[in-house]
């Protein structure tokens, strides 16, 4: 595995891989790797002739008082797990090196990225769209992979791609999750053990609310308010839990038939994103 640590270096190693023909899957994180990491990256591998990851803890993602500067870096770890599953070019660039002082260009993708997360997260995701749009100008991948775990980031970065017609296709990579139900998470290591146990309800309150979505009996709204009643009730502090159409993260209708349920919520100091997505069939 290479190691490269400036844009101009990991530019000469694609360079001479697209000479030689090879295609290129690439997967952008921000390190403490997890499996839901490593199966990005093994999903990766099974689709291109080389991948190459990044592990960047992007400061423009993170708000004023968030948890940029105790975000967990563990920097050996995940080179070792890289290395085992086969990774060929590992990009570890400093922060001066993506972003100079007087950088003047910023992505928004408006509407879409002002909702949920980003009614709690002012700014967060012009930083992610802005920095994928970097990885992506930098790598030139062919494909690059993303777990629907961030089901509202994938969406965002969709439109971006399709909007400035970016040349990368988009590869969304199911939640790996805990037996408990607990979708693996850098942030997951912040919590106490205690709050461990708890932290599966998101989740199973999730699946209560398709279950119920399915059923058809009650409306969404009491299907959202009983789902927020019962995190309380477990001693979370929700920002939302939100029925929407998958397709554009808009409201849903109980007719709507393709539905992704979104929810953030807060266990003591610890912010936990999930959502389950399923098809209403016909
Ligand atoms: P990070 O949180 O490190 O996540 C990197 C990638 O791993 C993202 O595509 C995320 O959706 C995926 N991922 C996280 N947990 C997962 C799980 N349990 N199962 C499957 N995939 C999972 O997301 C980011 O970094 C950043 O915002 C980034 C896109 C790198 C831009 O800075």
């Amino acid at each position: 595995m290479q190691i490269l640590n400036t844009v101009s270096d990991l530019r000469a190693v694609v360079k001479a891989w697209r000479k030689a023909g090879d295609t290129i899957a690439f997967v952008p994180t921000m390190g403490n790797l997890h499996a839901g990491h490593i199966d990005l990256v093994n999903k990766a591998k099974a689709s291109a002739d080389r991948v190459v990851v990044s592990i960047f803890v992007n400061p423009t993602q993170f708000g004023v008082g968030e948890d940029f500067l105790t975000y967990p870096r563990t920097e050996q770890a995940d080179q070792e797990q890289l290395l085992g599953v086969g990774t060929d070019a590992l990009f570890l660039p400093a922060v001066t090196d993506i972003f100079s002082s007087d950088a003047a260009t910023a992505i928004t993708v408006s509407g879409i990225s002002e909702r949920y997360c980003g009614a709690f997260r002012p700014g967060h995701f012009s930083g992610v769209a802005t920095v994928v749009c970097k990885l992506f100008n930098i790598v030139q991948p062919d494909k690059a992979l993303f777990g629907l775990k961030d089901f509202q980031q994938l969406t965002v970065i969709k439109t971006m791609v399709r909007d400035l017609n970016i040349p990368v296709d988009i590869i969304p990579v199911e939640t790996v999750r805990e037996d408990s139900g607990l979708a693996l998470s850098s942030r997951n290591g912040y919590l106490s053990v205690a709050e461990k146990q708890v932290a599966p309800e998101l989740n199973r309150v999730l699946r209560v609310a398709k279950d119920a979505i399915l059923a058809g009996q009650l409306s969404i709204a009491e299907i959202e308010q009983q789902a927020l009643a019962t995190l309380e009730k477990f001693g979370f502090k929700s920002d939302y839990f939100s029925v929407c159409r998958s397709q554009d993260l808009t409201a849903a209708t109980l007719e709507d038939k393709e539905i992704v349920i979104l929810a953030a919520a807060k266990l003591g100091k610890t912010r936990l994103i999930d959502n389950i997505y399923f098809s209403k069939g016909v």
